[in-house]
């Protein structure tokens, strides 16, 4: 099938810059990102691109580049799914929060949702492709949804995973490791690839079968994690001998069946994939009674929250176990460097940690405002909204937020960090002045030279 019309259902994190890329790559295939959140439209289309709603490195340029000319952003999802010969879904899929599977499970609602929207509008055949990450065997349901329609449509059905990271996703998107695509039609699959043909090289481009391809996303990030989570285990060794977690990982790193990347000692790792897809992965080896293989990854993340709980226990300990009514300084809140992105972001639980143990907590990230750092309070539900605003500020500048603060915990490794006058901020913070550096990314002697009280991950 030829394809000239592309239609992306859901223009968030992953939507947006993936269909930008394929917009720029090819200029002849009018590309058309819809979603039901007129807001979020409203920012794509806004005329400054400084105020995209998704903030990553590069993206503006790109779709200053192709909006209006074959990058379209809109609410109107039927007429674009007609007028579409392939149907990118690329919707949210939260973990459920509520009914069977609560706390593990994916919810595929707004799947299946969109599943039904093409069903109903389709009047000629569509390829569909799922871009969101969905549990195995998620393309059969969909499946069903689409032939039980009663036209005479022909849909096939192909999972595309993304593999791109926040932060360098139009980096990720442009110089991919590989392509998947996963599938039954060699038609269908060979119409998509050829979508990525413009500018991956043929031998980036996998041909696997629909389920290999859902559990080769999931496992990628299960084992991504599980790195993180494998040098967060030997940092708090470390800590206890004389190691230090940085000389370890790079030692084990120049190892070429270890490899350098994805060792980073760090609060622990966050985002809006790696939990998810682990605990996929997990309720899906539940389900399949295989009890040893769900234990095995599920440690994976309950590592994760250890390496988190650590992180504040430790804050407060040093603090003379109190931090009752002290001002904590948090730099960051995005759960890693260059994205707005908040979710499921280790300052969260850090903060809700140190709240329950009455702190006040003064937050400065470079691209998360006041706002959004409520709502990710407010979403945990431990206190009442008014004490979340009462005990947490949010300010601009990094060194009001530091102003008299008793400790500054740093939980984002945003470049800026680095370039600060710690001089100053030692000068104006209360004595003894402690650091926190959740992500060793400040000069340990620098900083006990200015007097400060520094104490970092694995060290
Ligand atoms: C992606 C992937 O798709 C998901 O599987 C992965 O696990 C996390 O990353 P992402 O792009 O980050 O999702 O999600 P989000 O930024 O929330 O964007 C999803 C968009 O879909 C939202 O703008 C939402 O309004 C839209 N949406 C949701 C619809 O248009 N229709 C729906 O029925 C539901
Ligand atoms: C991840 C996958 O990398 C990507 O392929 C997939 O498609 C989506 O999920 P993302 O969540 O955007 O991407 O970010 P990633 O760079 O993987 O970082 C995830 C978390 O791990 C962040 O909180 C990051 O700070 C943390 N991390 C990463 C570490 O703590 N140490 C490291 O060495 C690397």
């Amino acid at each position: 099938m030829k394809i000239t019309n592309i239609c992306c259902i859901g223009a968030g994190y992953v939507g947006g810059p993936t269909m930008a890329v394929i917009a720029k790559k090819n200029p002849n295939i009018k590309v058309t990102i819809v979603d039901i959140n007129a807001e979020r439209i409203a920012a794509w289309n806004d005329e400054d691109v400084s105020n995209l709603p998704i903030y990553e490195p590069g993206l503006a340029e790109i779709v200053e580049e192709t909006r209006g000319k074959n990058l379209f952003f809109t609410t109107e999802i039927d007429k674009t799914i007609k007028e579409s010969e392939m149907i990118f879904i690329s919707v949210n899929t939260p973990t459920k929060t509520y009914g069977k599977g609560k706390g593990m499970a994916a919810d595929l609602k707004y799947v299946e949702l969109c599943a039904r929207n093409i069903a109903e509008v389709a009047t000629t055949d569509k390829i569909v492709v799922e871009k969101s990450t969905l549990p195995v065997r998620t393309a059969q349901a969909i499946k069903s949804i689409l032939h039980n329609t009663g036209k005479d449509v022909k849909f096939s059905i192909l999972s595309n995973p993304e593999f791109l990271a926040e932060g360098t996703a139009v980096q990720d998107l442009l110089n991919p490791d590989r392509v998947l695509i996963g599938g039954e039609s060699e038609e269908a699959i060979e119409s998509l690839a050829n979508v990525y043909a413009s500018w991956v090289p043929q031998d980036r481009i996998l041909r696997t079968n629909v389920w290999s391809s859902e559990l080769s996303k999931l496992t990628a990030n299960a084992f991504l994690a599980q790195r993180i989570s494998s040098i967060n285990a030997i940092s708090e060794l470390c800590e206890h001998t004389e190691a230090d977690v940085n000389e370890v990982a790079k030692a084990i790193g120049m190892d070429s069946r270890i490899g350098p990347k994805f060792l980073n000692a760090s609060i622990g790792f966050g985002g809006s994939c790696f939990q998810k897809d682990i605990l996929n992965l997990v309720y899906i080896a539940r389900s399949y009674n295989l009890q040893a293989v769900a234990d095995y990854w599920e440690q994976v993340i309950i590592l994760n929250d250890h390496q988190k709980r650590r992180f504040s226990d430790n804050l407060i300990s040093t603090l003379y176990n109190t931090v009752s009514g002290k001002k904590i300084a948090m730099l960051g809140w995005a759960f890693k460097k260059d994205t707005n992105d908040t979710r499921e972001s280790a300052a969260i639980y850090v903060a809700d940690h140190l709240l329950s143990e009455q702190a006040n907590i003064a937050v400065y990230d470079p691209k998360v405002n006041g706002e959004k750092v409520q709502a990710d309070l407010n979403y945990l539900n431990t206190r009442s909204e008014a004490e979340n605003k009462e005990l947490v500020k949010s300010y601009n500048d990094p060194y009001e937020v530091t102003k008299d603060a008793h400790a500054v915990a740093i939980m984002t490794e945003w470049d800026e960090f680095k370039t600060y006058d710690w001089q100053k901020i030692y000068d104006q913070m209360k004595k003894p002045a402690f650091i926190f550096d959740g992500r060793n990314i400040l000069d340990p002697i620098e900083m006990k030279n200015i007097g400060f009280e520094y104490s970092s991950i694995g060290k």
